[in-house]
């Protein structure tokens, strides 16, 4: 007997519930890493895991871990999950729908076939968007080994509160905690909503992920003199917000030259002292630079920075820019994409091979097992927004082709 989608009537009503835990005030979720939105989060989901018989832990920097002990000595776990946090103002599917679909897949095989052979265990990943440290994949990334927790130290959020500080607030960072660190995962499958419009153009249910996207991601502070509006003519003028302005628009330029499937974005701007009579004398900006070809992705970040540099100087600005992130495309493991692809068709489910252009924890699970991604539809392509939406029954499908890999890898 295959698990079905009727099995998941429960998705909606955990994902509502999940959804409610978001600083206050709207629009959409905002749950930020070490956050009280994010710590309520995080023990709801722990009790939820008890109440379904798992063995609940939290790691060092706050990974939440359900598991279901498999009956075969040694054996390597089959872990599933996404991450708990959200961007500012995001949607209440992002990263929660791979952590409850999850939740309920590894309850659901529990109930219905037992002990796995090898260990199920379903994950809360405690950061991955980048939202409020400049810094992501903080969950996945202590994982895999891409970070230590000690490179937490000297990052700041744009309140001036360090990431260590937030940690221990949120009470983790402790060394009696366990290693986040793990070389014990046999296989990492995260579901996720696709946040593009493919498998909606298309009309199929499910999307088998090949590969993900590489990703740059910069800060950059440009200082000129803060001045009165009125009385400093342009010619004596140092406006950052101008120079900042040229930058952005040159990014832009440069992007629609390079075409598909370079992506670039400035996605945020701080002006200081941000003020409708005084020249800015200070911007802090980002750059997300996306492509799926290394090579590619380097040359046009190196292009953007070296014309910002330019430009800067012939505006009287200095330029700092900080790098935070650099990731390279990666591949999904071919095998597991051949399991997914087989248990949708043996499910009756369309599926259709394909790219992500968004960053996603399996891409750092990646570096340490093999890892694959399945995704479902998004509603006319949108994400990280509050209008982002999937059907309870494409949730629902999801869910339970997830449950059948999980079955197959584990029990198998
Ligand atoms: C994370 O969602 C990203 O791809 O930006
Ligand atoms: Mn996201
Ligand atoms: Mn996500
Ligand atoms: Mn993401």
């Amino acid at each position: 007997m295959d698990i079905g989608a009727d099995d998941f009537a429960e998705l909606s009503p955990l994902l509502e519930e999940l959804a409610g835990f978001s600083e206050s005030g709207g629009p959409g979720v905002t749950r930020l890493l070490y956050t009280k939105a994010w710590l309520d989060a995080q023990m709801f989901l722990a009790e939820r895991m008890r109440s379904c018989g798992l063995e609940v832990r939290f790691d060092r920097v706050g990974n939440l871990y359900g598991r279901l002990a498999g009956s075969m000595p040694g054996a390597s776990v089959v872990l599933t999950g996404s991450h708990i946090d959200t961007v500012r103002a995001g949607g209440r599917f992002d990263g929660a729908y791979g952590i409850a679909a999850g939740l309920l897949a590894v309850a659901r095989l529990k109930e219905v076939y037992g002990t796995p052979v090898r260990p199920l265990e379903v994950v809360s990943f405690c950061e991955e968007e980048g939202s409020r440290f400049p810094l992501a994949y903080w969950g996945s990334g202590n994982v895999s080994g891409m970070y230590a927790e000690r490179d937490g130290s000297g990052i700041f959020d744009h309140e001036g509160i360090s990431l260590e500080e937030a940690m221990r607030e949120a009470g983790f960072g402790l060394s009696s905690q366990p290693d986040s660190r793990r070389s014990d995962i046999g296989a990492f499958v995260e579901l996720h909503i696709e946040q593009g419009v493919v498998l909606e153009r298309m009309g199929r249910r499910i999307g088998l992920v090949e590969s993900i996207v590489g990703q740059r991601r910069y800060s950059l502070t440009l200082s000129g003199k803060p001045n009165h509006a009125g009385t400093t003519p342009m010619k004596m003028r140092r406006d950052a917000l101008a120079g900042a302005a040229e930058i952005m628009l040159e990014l832009e330029e440069r992007a629609w030259h390079a075409g598909d499937p370079l992506v670039a974005t400035v996605g945020r701007i701080e002006a200081t002292p941000n003020t409708p009579n005084v020249i800015a004398g200070e911007v802090r900006f980002t750059l997300d630079i996306r492509h799926d070809d290394e090579l590619e992705l380097e040359r046009f970040s190196q292009g953007v920075l070296d014309a910002s540099r330019f430009i800067a100087e012939s505006r009287q600005l200095t330029l700092d820019i900080r790098s935070w992130l650099q990731t390279a495309p990666v591949q999904m493991d071919s095998q597991l994409v051949k399991v997914l692809q087989g248990v949708s068709a043996g499910m009756g489910i369309t599926s259709r091979r394909m790219a992500s252009g968004a960053g996603h924890d399996a891409q750092v699970l990646a570096g340490i097992c093999p890892s694959a991604m399945l995704f479902v539809q998004s509603r006319d392509g949108i994400s990280h927004s509050p209008e982002e939406y999937t059907m309870p029954e494409h949730l629902q499908e999801g869910a339970a082709v997830l449950a059948n890999c999980l079955r197959q890898l584990a029990y198998g």
